[in-house]
């Protein structure tokens, strides 16, 4: 078992001798694995009918007779020039209409059917070449598949999309409400793609129809996703090896949850932007993670020192990376990768941090880093493949985070990722593991369900919820929840829809301020700070937790909390500041018994399990911390044993792996 340790490798762009320098500085950094290929379309198949592999056919000799493994790219990501000719329609139609020409990466039109064949075809070519090969891993399908197309041919498909998830114009008429604002379609070639040119205005957020721009991004979710299946089905006429494509963590166009089913395993690139972005983080991690079903993940990229995509490029400070990189591994990543092993020389990523720099030194601060954390990655091996024992699920779902922001009202400030980061972020301060999940899959296990901004409810996803609390979980939502269907069609109900029962209230106004605008939360004699949005509601069951503290509310429930079979249901009327989200945490973790021993502030506590293994990870930002020791265990990285009662000192971005069996 190991723990993969490498990244995006491009020796196409060097010499040999350089080759062979970098084979011993990855050695001396224990680097195992390598991406290889991952823009390389264009030297693969230098015109419509000639494929030329020699290039690639070397690089995997040279790799194979060092004995570094590597996943083979397909390199579709970026079209070469002679196809965009060849095919204009490979390039895309912006969002604004703009027809783009040749240029760029990321830059081909999902419906192309010249791209759909070229990209699948050099896919299993690529597959029936290297299938036998010794070092083969995985195959890296494209990369980071992203952005949109508002083409011709995507409208058409749009079109086709349609008529297959609606049958009949009349039914889509009443999906999207067509008869505001005069929109009845008779003819389904009169719908058009959603852009600046139709429905929109002042960006992608503000469309006059909102069903209409949701079933846009659900369709290019599917169009894109289905540029990955050509190309993984392509590859299994040849191989079985594992196909996968990096993700970009909460990527708002594409619905994830849709890739995950046909990924073999999930891959995802980290770039925390700020200094200190590690909350956020770690809820990518566990998104990631929950793709599917927990099943451990690659850290596909980081860099490890700065990035160069942002006007300015802060470094990591000495022990960063490796505080970013256990981060990883605590939340269930089976590898540790990086952009890039070498920088390159040209172009514009030429000052993006990579393992070898142009002078190609191996005596660098960042790289003894990287050297150290390879060595060390390479002694952990048997961490691969261990699970998270999570007991609390957090419903995420692109569909609602959709609906939510493109909603005129009652709040553009509230902001999906940062409320679901806040609530990931309460149960992650006590040390508590959070499975995040989609709102279809099973809730069967959890002890707490915590759907926050559930705004858009899928059939059946409330029974699911209700269901959960009915045999004993907690469940936990609150704002802008139960608001409208999969069909962006409000519910014909007091608000919050099919969760009002569950939560045992009713709402009938919401009152949404401006971000500086502030109200408080009275729970027990004191005041937390509430934001944003604030639901009026009248208890129908429920008993009041908390109320509001002023303005014509002062005194309305603002926190209930409601006995549903053997468990409850907990609804937040507001956006609450993290000691109103912490309050709410300690209850449910006092019910069930949740929570980490180890957990003081300032650290994050993790853990993985396979069979009577655990392993506990304590990361530590940048103050040094104690932490008191509850049971005999190894600290891994020091290679101590330590008895409970012990106190364990933590440096600044340490990380403790603490063992123990049972
Ligand atoms: C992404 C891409 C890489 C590279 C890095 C730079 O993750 O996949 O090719 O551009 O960004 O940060
Ligand atoms: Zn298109």
């Amino acid at each position: 078992m190991t723990i993969h340790y490498g990244g995006d490798y491009n020796p196409e762009q060097w010499p040999k001798h350089v080759w062979d320098a970098d084979a011993g500085l990855f050695d001396q950094a224990a680097v195992t694995t390598v991406s290889i290929g991952i823009f390389a379309w264009s030297l693969l198949q230098p015109g419509p009918d000639s494929y030329d592999f020699t290039v690639l056919d070397e690089i995997l000799d040279h790799l194979d007779a060092h004995g570094t493994r590597y996943l083979i790219a397909t390199g579709t990501a970026a079209v070469p020039p002679w196809l965009a000719t060849a095919h204009p329609d490979v390039c895309r139609t912006d969002f604004e209409g703009r027809v783009h020409r040749y240029g760029q990466r990321h830059n081909a039109c999902p419906s192309s059917p010249a791209y759909r064949e070229l990209s699948a075809r050099l896919a299993g070519r690529l597959a029936e070449r290297y299938r036998d090969r010794p070092g083969l891993v995985a195959w890296h399908v494209n990369n980071e598949y992203g952005g949109q197309c508002y083409c011709g041919l995507c409208e058409q498909g749009f079109r086709t999309w349609l008529k297959q998830r609606y049958g009949t114009l009349a039914a889509l008429n009443h999906a999207w409400w067509t008869r505001f604002w005069g929109h009845v379609y008779t003819d389904w070639d009169q719908i058009q793609a959603p852009s600046m040119l139709t429905e929109h205005w002042k960006g992608p957020r503000y469309t006059a129809f909102n069903a209409t721009t949701l079933d846009y991004k659900r369709f290019q979710t599917d169009a894109i996703c289905g540029n990955f299946v050509d190309e993984k089905q392509a590859i299994r006429r040849h191989s079985d090896a594992p196909c996968t494509t990096n993700l970009m963590g909460a990527y708002e166009p594409l619905d994830y949850f849709t890739f995950a089913p046909h990924l073999d395993f999930v891959s995802w690139d980290s770039y925390p932007q700020y200094d200190d972005d590690r909350a956020m983080n770690a809820l990518m991690h566990d998104l990631m993670r929950g793709l599917k079903g927990g099943q451990p993940f690659w850290l596909m990229e980081q860099t490890p020192s700065s990035t160069s995509s942002r006007d300015t490029s802060p470094m990591r400070r000495p022990g960063e990376l490796s505080f970013y990189s256990y981060q990883a591994v605590a939340h269930g990543a089976d590898a540790v990768m990086y952009f890039q092993m070498r920088a390159s020389r040209g172009a514009c990523e030429k000052w993006h941090g990579a393992v070898i720099w142009h002078g190609g030194r191996g005596d660098t601060r960042h790289f003894r880093e990287v050297a150290e954390l390879g060595h060390e990655l390479s002694g952990l091996g048997e961490l691969a493949g261990a699970r998270t024992p999570a007991r609390v699920a957090l419903v995420f779902d692109w569909h609602a985070w959709w609906a939510q922001q493109l909603s005129d009202g009652p709040n553009r400030h509230v902001d999906y990722k940062a409320v679901m980061a806040s609530w990931h972020a309460a149960f992650r301060r006590r040390g508590i593991d959070v499975d995040v999940v989609a709102s279809d899959s099973s809730f069967d296990g959890y002890d707490v369900v915590a759907a926050p901004l559930l705004y858009l409810v899928r059939d059946g996803v409330a029974e699911a919820l209700t269901a959960a609390a009915h045999r004993g979980a907690s469940v936990w939502t609150g704002f802008l929840s139960g608001r409208v269907d999969s069909s962006d069609l409000a519910f014909l109900d007091v608000w919050p829809g099919p969760l009002k029962d569950l939560c045992g209230i009713r709402i009938d106004e919401t009152d949404g301020r401006v971000p500086d605008w502030s109200n408080g939360v009275v729970v027990d004699g004191r005041t937390y700070d509430a934001r944003l949005v604030f639901d009026i509601v009248a208890t129908e069951g429920a008993e009041v937790v908390g109320t509001y503290a002023a303005d014509w509310y002062a005194g309305l429930p603002a926190l209930t909390r409601h006995e549903v079979g053997a468990g409850e249901g907990w609804y937040l009327a507001t956006v609450g500041d993290d000691d109103l989200l912490d309050l709410v945490v300690d209850r449910l973790a006092s019910r069930h018994g949740l929570g980490s021993p180890l957990a003081v502030a300032g650290v994050e506590v993790s853990t993985r399990r396979r069979d009577d293994v655990t392993w506990r990870f304590v990361a530590c930002w940048d103050e040094p911390r104690e932490i008191t020791v509850d049971r005999a265990c190894r600290e891994l990285r020091r290679g101590v044993d330590l008895a409970a009662g012990d106190i364990l000192r933590l440096a600044p971005y340490e990380v403790a792996v603490l063992r123990h069996e049972g």
